[in-house]
C-alpha cells in the first residue's frame, strides 16, 4: 500500500477474526518496521515480547482485562507486549561511532570519534543516563516512535491492530521471563480485522489549524485546499465516521459473539417511556430499538428475561439493579461500585446456570442482562460466546 493510504487507513481495530492466525512473516515485518524507527543516541530502546493468544495462560488474559480492554483479548490472535530497556544508554558511544564511521555523522557537521568519547558522552549523555526522569521520558517516547512504525506496518500487511493499556506487567513478567530492566509501555493486539478496514470511517480529528501553527503560535496553520484534495485522492484523508452502515456492522459482529448490543449514544434514545415504565428499562429497550413496532414481541421477551433476573437477584425492579452498581463517594458524588458490579456479574452467571443454560446460551443470556446495565451507564464487560 502507498504510505499515505497506510496512514489514512490505520484505525484502532477492536474486532478481529479469532479463527485466523497471522502468518509469522507478517509479525516479523512489524518488528522490522519498529526496529527501523529513528532513535536518539542511536540507542536500542524498544523491546517486544510476541505471544500468541492460544499460548497465553488464562490467568494472564484475565489479568490483562481492564476497563478499556476486554473482548479484544479474546479475539486477537497475536499479542505484542512493548517495553523499553532501561539499560538503553549502555553502549551509546560505540553506536554513535558507528554512525561516524558510516559518515552519517560527518566531520563536516563537527563529528569525530574523539568528540563522542571525550565530550559528548561524559558531558551530555552520561548525565542523562543518570537522570531517572530523563531515562523514562526518553524510553517511553522512543518506544512510542517505534510502535508507530509497528502499527503502520501491520496495516500495510493487511492486518488490524490497536494499542492497549498494559495493566498486568507483573503477571506477564513472571510467566514469560521478562528481565527486570524492561519497563512496560503498551500492549499491541494484532489480527485480521473482522470489521471492514474502514472500521466505520476515519476517526475524528481537529483541523490542522486548531493544533499546528506557522511562523508564530498566534498564526494557525492554513490548509491549501488543493493539497487537501490531493491527500483525499491519495487516501491520507478518508471519509469520516460514522459511515451509514457502521451501526449494523457492529450489531452483526456483536450478535455473532453473543455480546451486548445497542447504540451506545445516549442522544439516540428517544424519550417515549410508557407511563410507569422504569426509566432504566426504557433506556435499555430504546437503545436496542426494541420499541420499534416492526419488532413487536422483542420488548416483551427482553422484559421477561430481565424480570427473571430481577427475581433471582431479589431486587425490587430494574432501577434497583442499576442502583446496586452505584455508590456515593465521600465527596457526595455518584460513582460506579466495583463491588456492586462484581456481585451482579457473579449473580448473572449464577442466574444463567439456575435456568439450566450452558455454554454459549448461558453467556448470551448473561450478556443480555449486562447489556441492560451498560445502557444505564454501568460499565460491564460482556463475555465472548464463540458460535
Ligand atoms: C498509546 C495508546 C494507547 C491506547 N490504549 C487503548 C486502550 O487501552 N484501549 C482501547 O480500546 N484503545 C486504546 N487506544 C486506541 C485509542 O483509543 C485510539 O487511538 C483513538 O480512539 C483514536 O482512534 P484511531 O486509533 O482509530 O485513530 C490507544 C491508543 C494509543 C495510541
Amino acid at each position: 500500500m502507498e504510505f499515505k493510504r497506510v496512514v489514512g487507513t490505520r484505525r484502532s481495530i477492536r474486532w478481529f477474526k479469532p479463527w485466523r492466525p497471522v502468518d509469522r512473516s507478517k509479525i516479523q515485518t512489524i518488528l522490522e518496521a519498529a526496529n527501523r524507527a529513528s532513535r536518539s543516541m542511536n540507542a536500542d530502546y524498544p523491546r517486544a515480547l510476541v505471544v500468541y493468544r492460544d499460548d497465553l495462560p488464562d490467568e494472564v488474559r484475565e489479568a490483562l482485562r481492564n476497563p478499556t480492554t476486554s473482548v479484544d483479548l479474546d479475539l486477537a490472535p497475536v499479542f505484542i507486549f512493548w517495553y523499553f530497556d532501561l539499560n538503553y544508554p549502555s553502549g551509546t558511544q560505540d553506536r554513535l561511532k558507528e554512525l561516524v564511521a558510516q559518515n552519517a555523522l560527518p566531520a563536516a557537521h563537527g563529528w569525530s570519534d574523539a568528540y563522542v568519547e571525550e565530550f559528548l558522552w561524559p558531558q551530555v549523555l552520561a548525565p542523562i543516563a543518570k537522570d531517572p526522569n530523563a531515562l523514562v521520558f526518553m524510553g517511553a517516547t522512543e518506544t512510542g516512535i517505534a510502535i508507530c512504525n509497528a502499527l503502520n506496518a501491520a496495516v500495510d500487511e493487511g492486518l488490524g491492530t490497536c494499542l492497549h493499556a498494559f495493566t498486568a506487567p507483573d503477571k506477564v513478567k513472571a510467566i514469560f521471563g521478562v528481565p527486570d530492566t524492561w519497563i512496560p509501555v503498551w500492549l499491541q493486539l494484532v489480527g485480521y480485522p473482522m470489521e471492514e478496514p474502514e472500521a466505520g470511517g476515519q476517526r475524528p480529528r481537529q483541523p490542522l489549524g486548531a493544533l499546528f501553527f506557522e511562523g508564530n503560535c498566534n498564526t494557525p496553520w492554513e490548509d491549501d485546499p488543493a493539497t487537501t484534495s490531493r491527500l483525499r485522492s491519495e487516501g491520507l484523508i478518508q471519509e469520516p465516521g460514522p459511515l451509514p452502515w457502521r451501526e449494523k456492522e457492529v450489531q452483526m459482529i456483536a450478535r455473532m459473539f453473543g455480546l451486548p448490543e445497542g447504540s451506545a449514544r445516549q442522544e439516540d434514545i428517544p424519550a417515549h417511556a410508557a407511563p410507569g415504565t422504569p426509566a432504566s428499562l426504557t433506556r435499555w429497550l430504546s437503545a436496542l430499538g426494541a420499541n420499534d413496532p416492526a419488532r413487536a414481541g422483542e420488548a416483551e421477551a427482553l422484559t421477561g428475561t430481565l424480570e427473571s433476573f430481577i427475581a433471582f437477584a431479589g431486587a425490587e425492579g430494574p432501577d434497583e439493579l442499576v442502583e446496586r452498581c452505584v455508590r456515593t463517594t465521600k465527596q457526595g458524588d455518584l460513582a460506579l461500585s466495583a463491588k456492586g458490579r462484581r456481585e451482579i456479574d457473579q449473580q448473572i452467571d449464577a442466574w444463567a446456570a439456575e435456568r439450566g443454560l450452558r455454554g454459549r446460551d448461558a453467556i448470551v443470556a448473561g450478556n443480555r442482562i449486562r447489556e441492560f446495565l451498560i445502557h444505564n451507564g454501568v460499565f460491564m464487560q460482556g463475555r465472548v460466546a464463540f458460535p
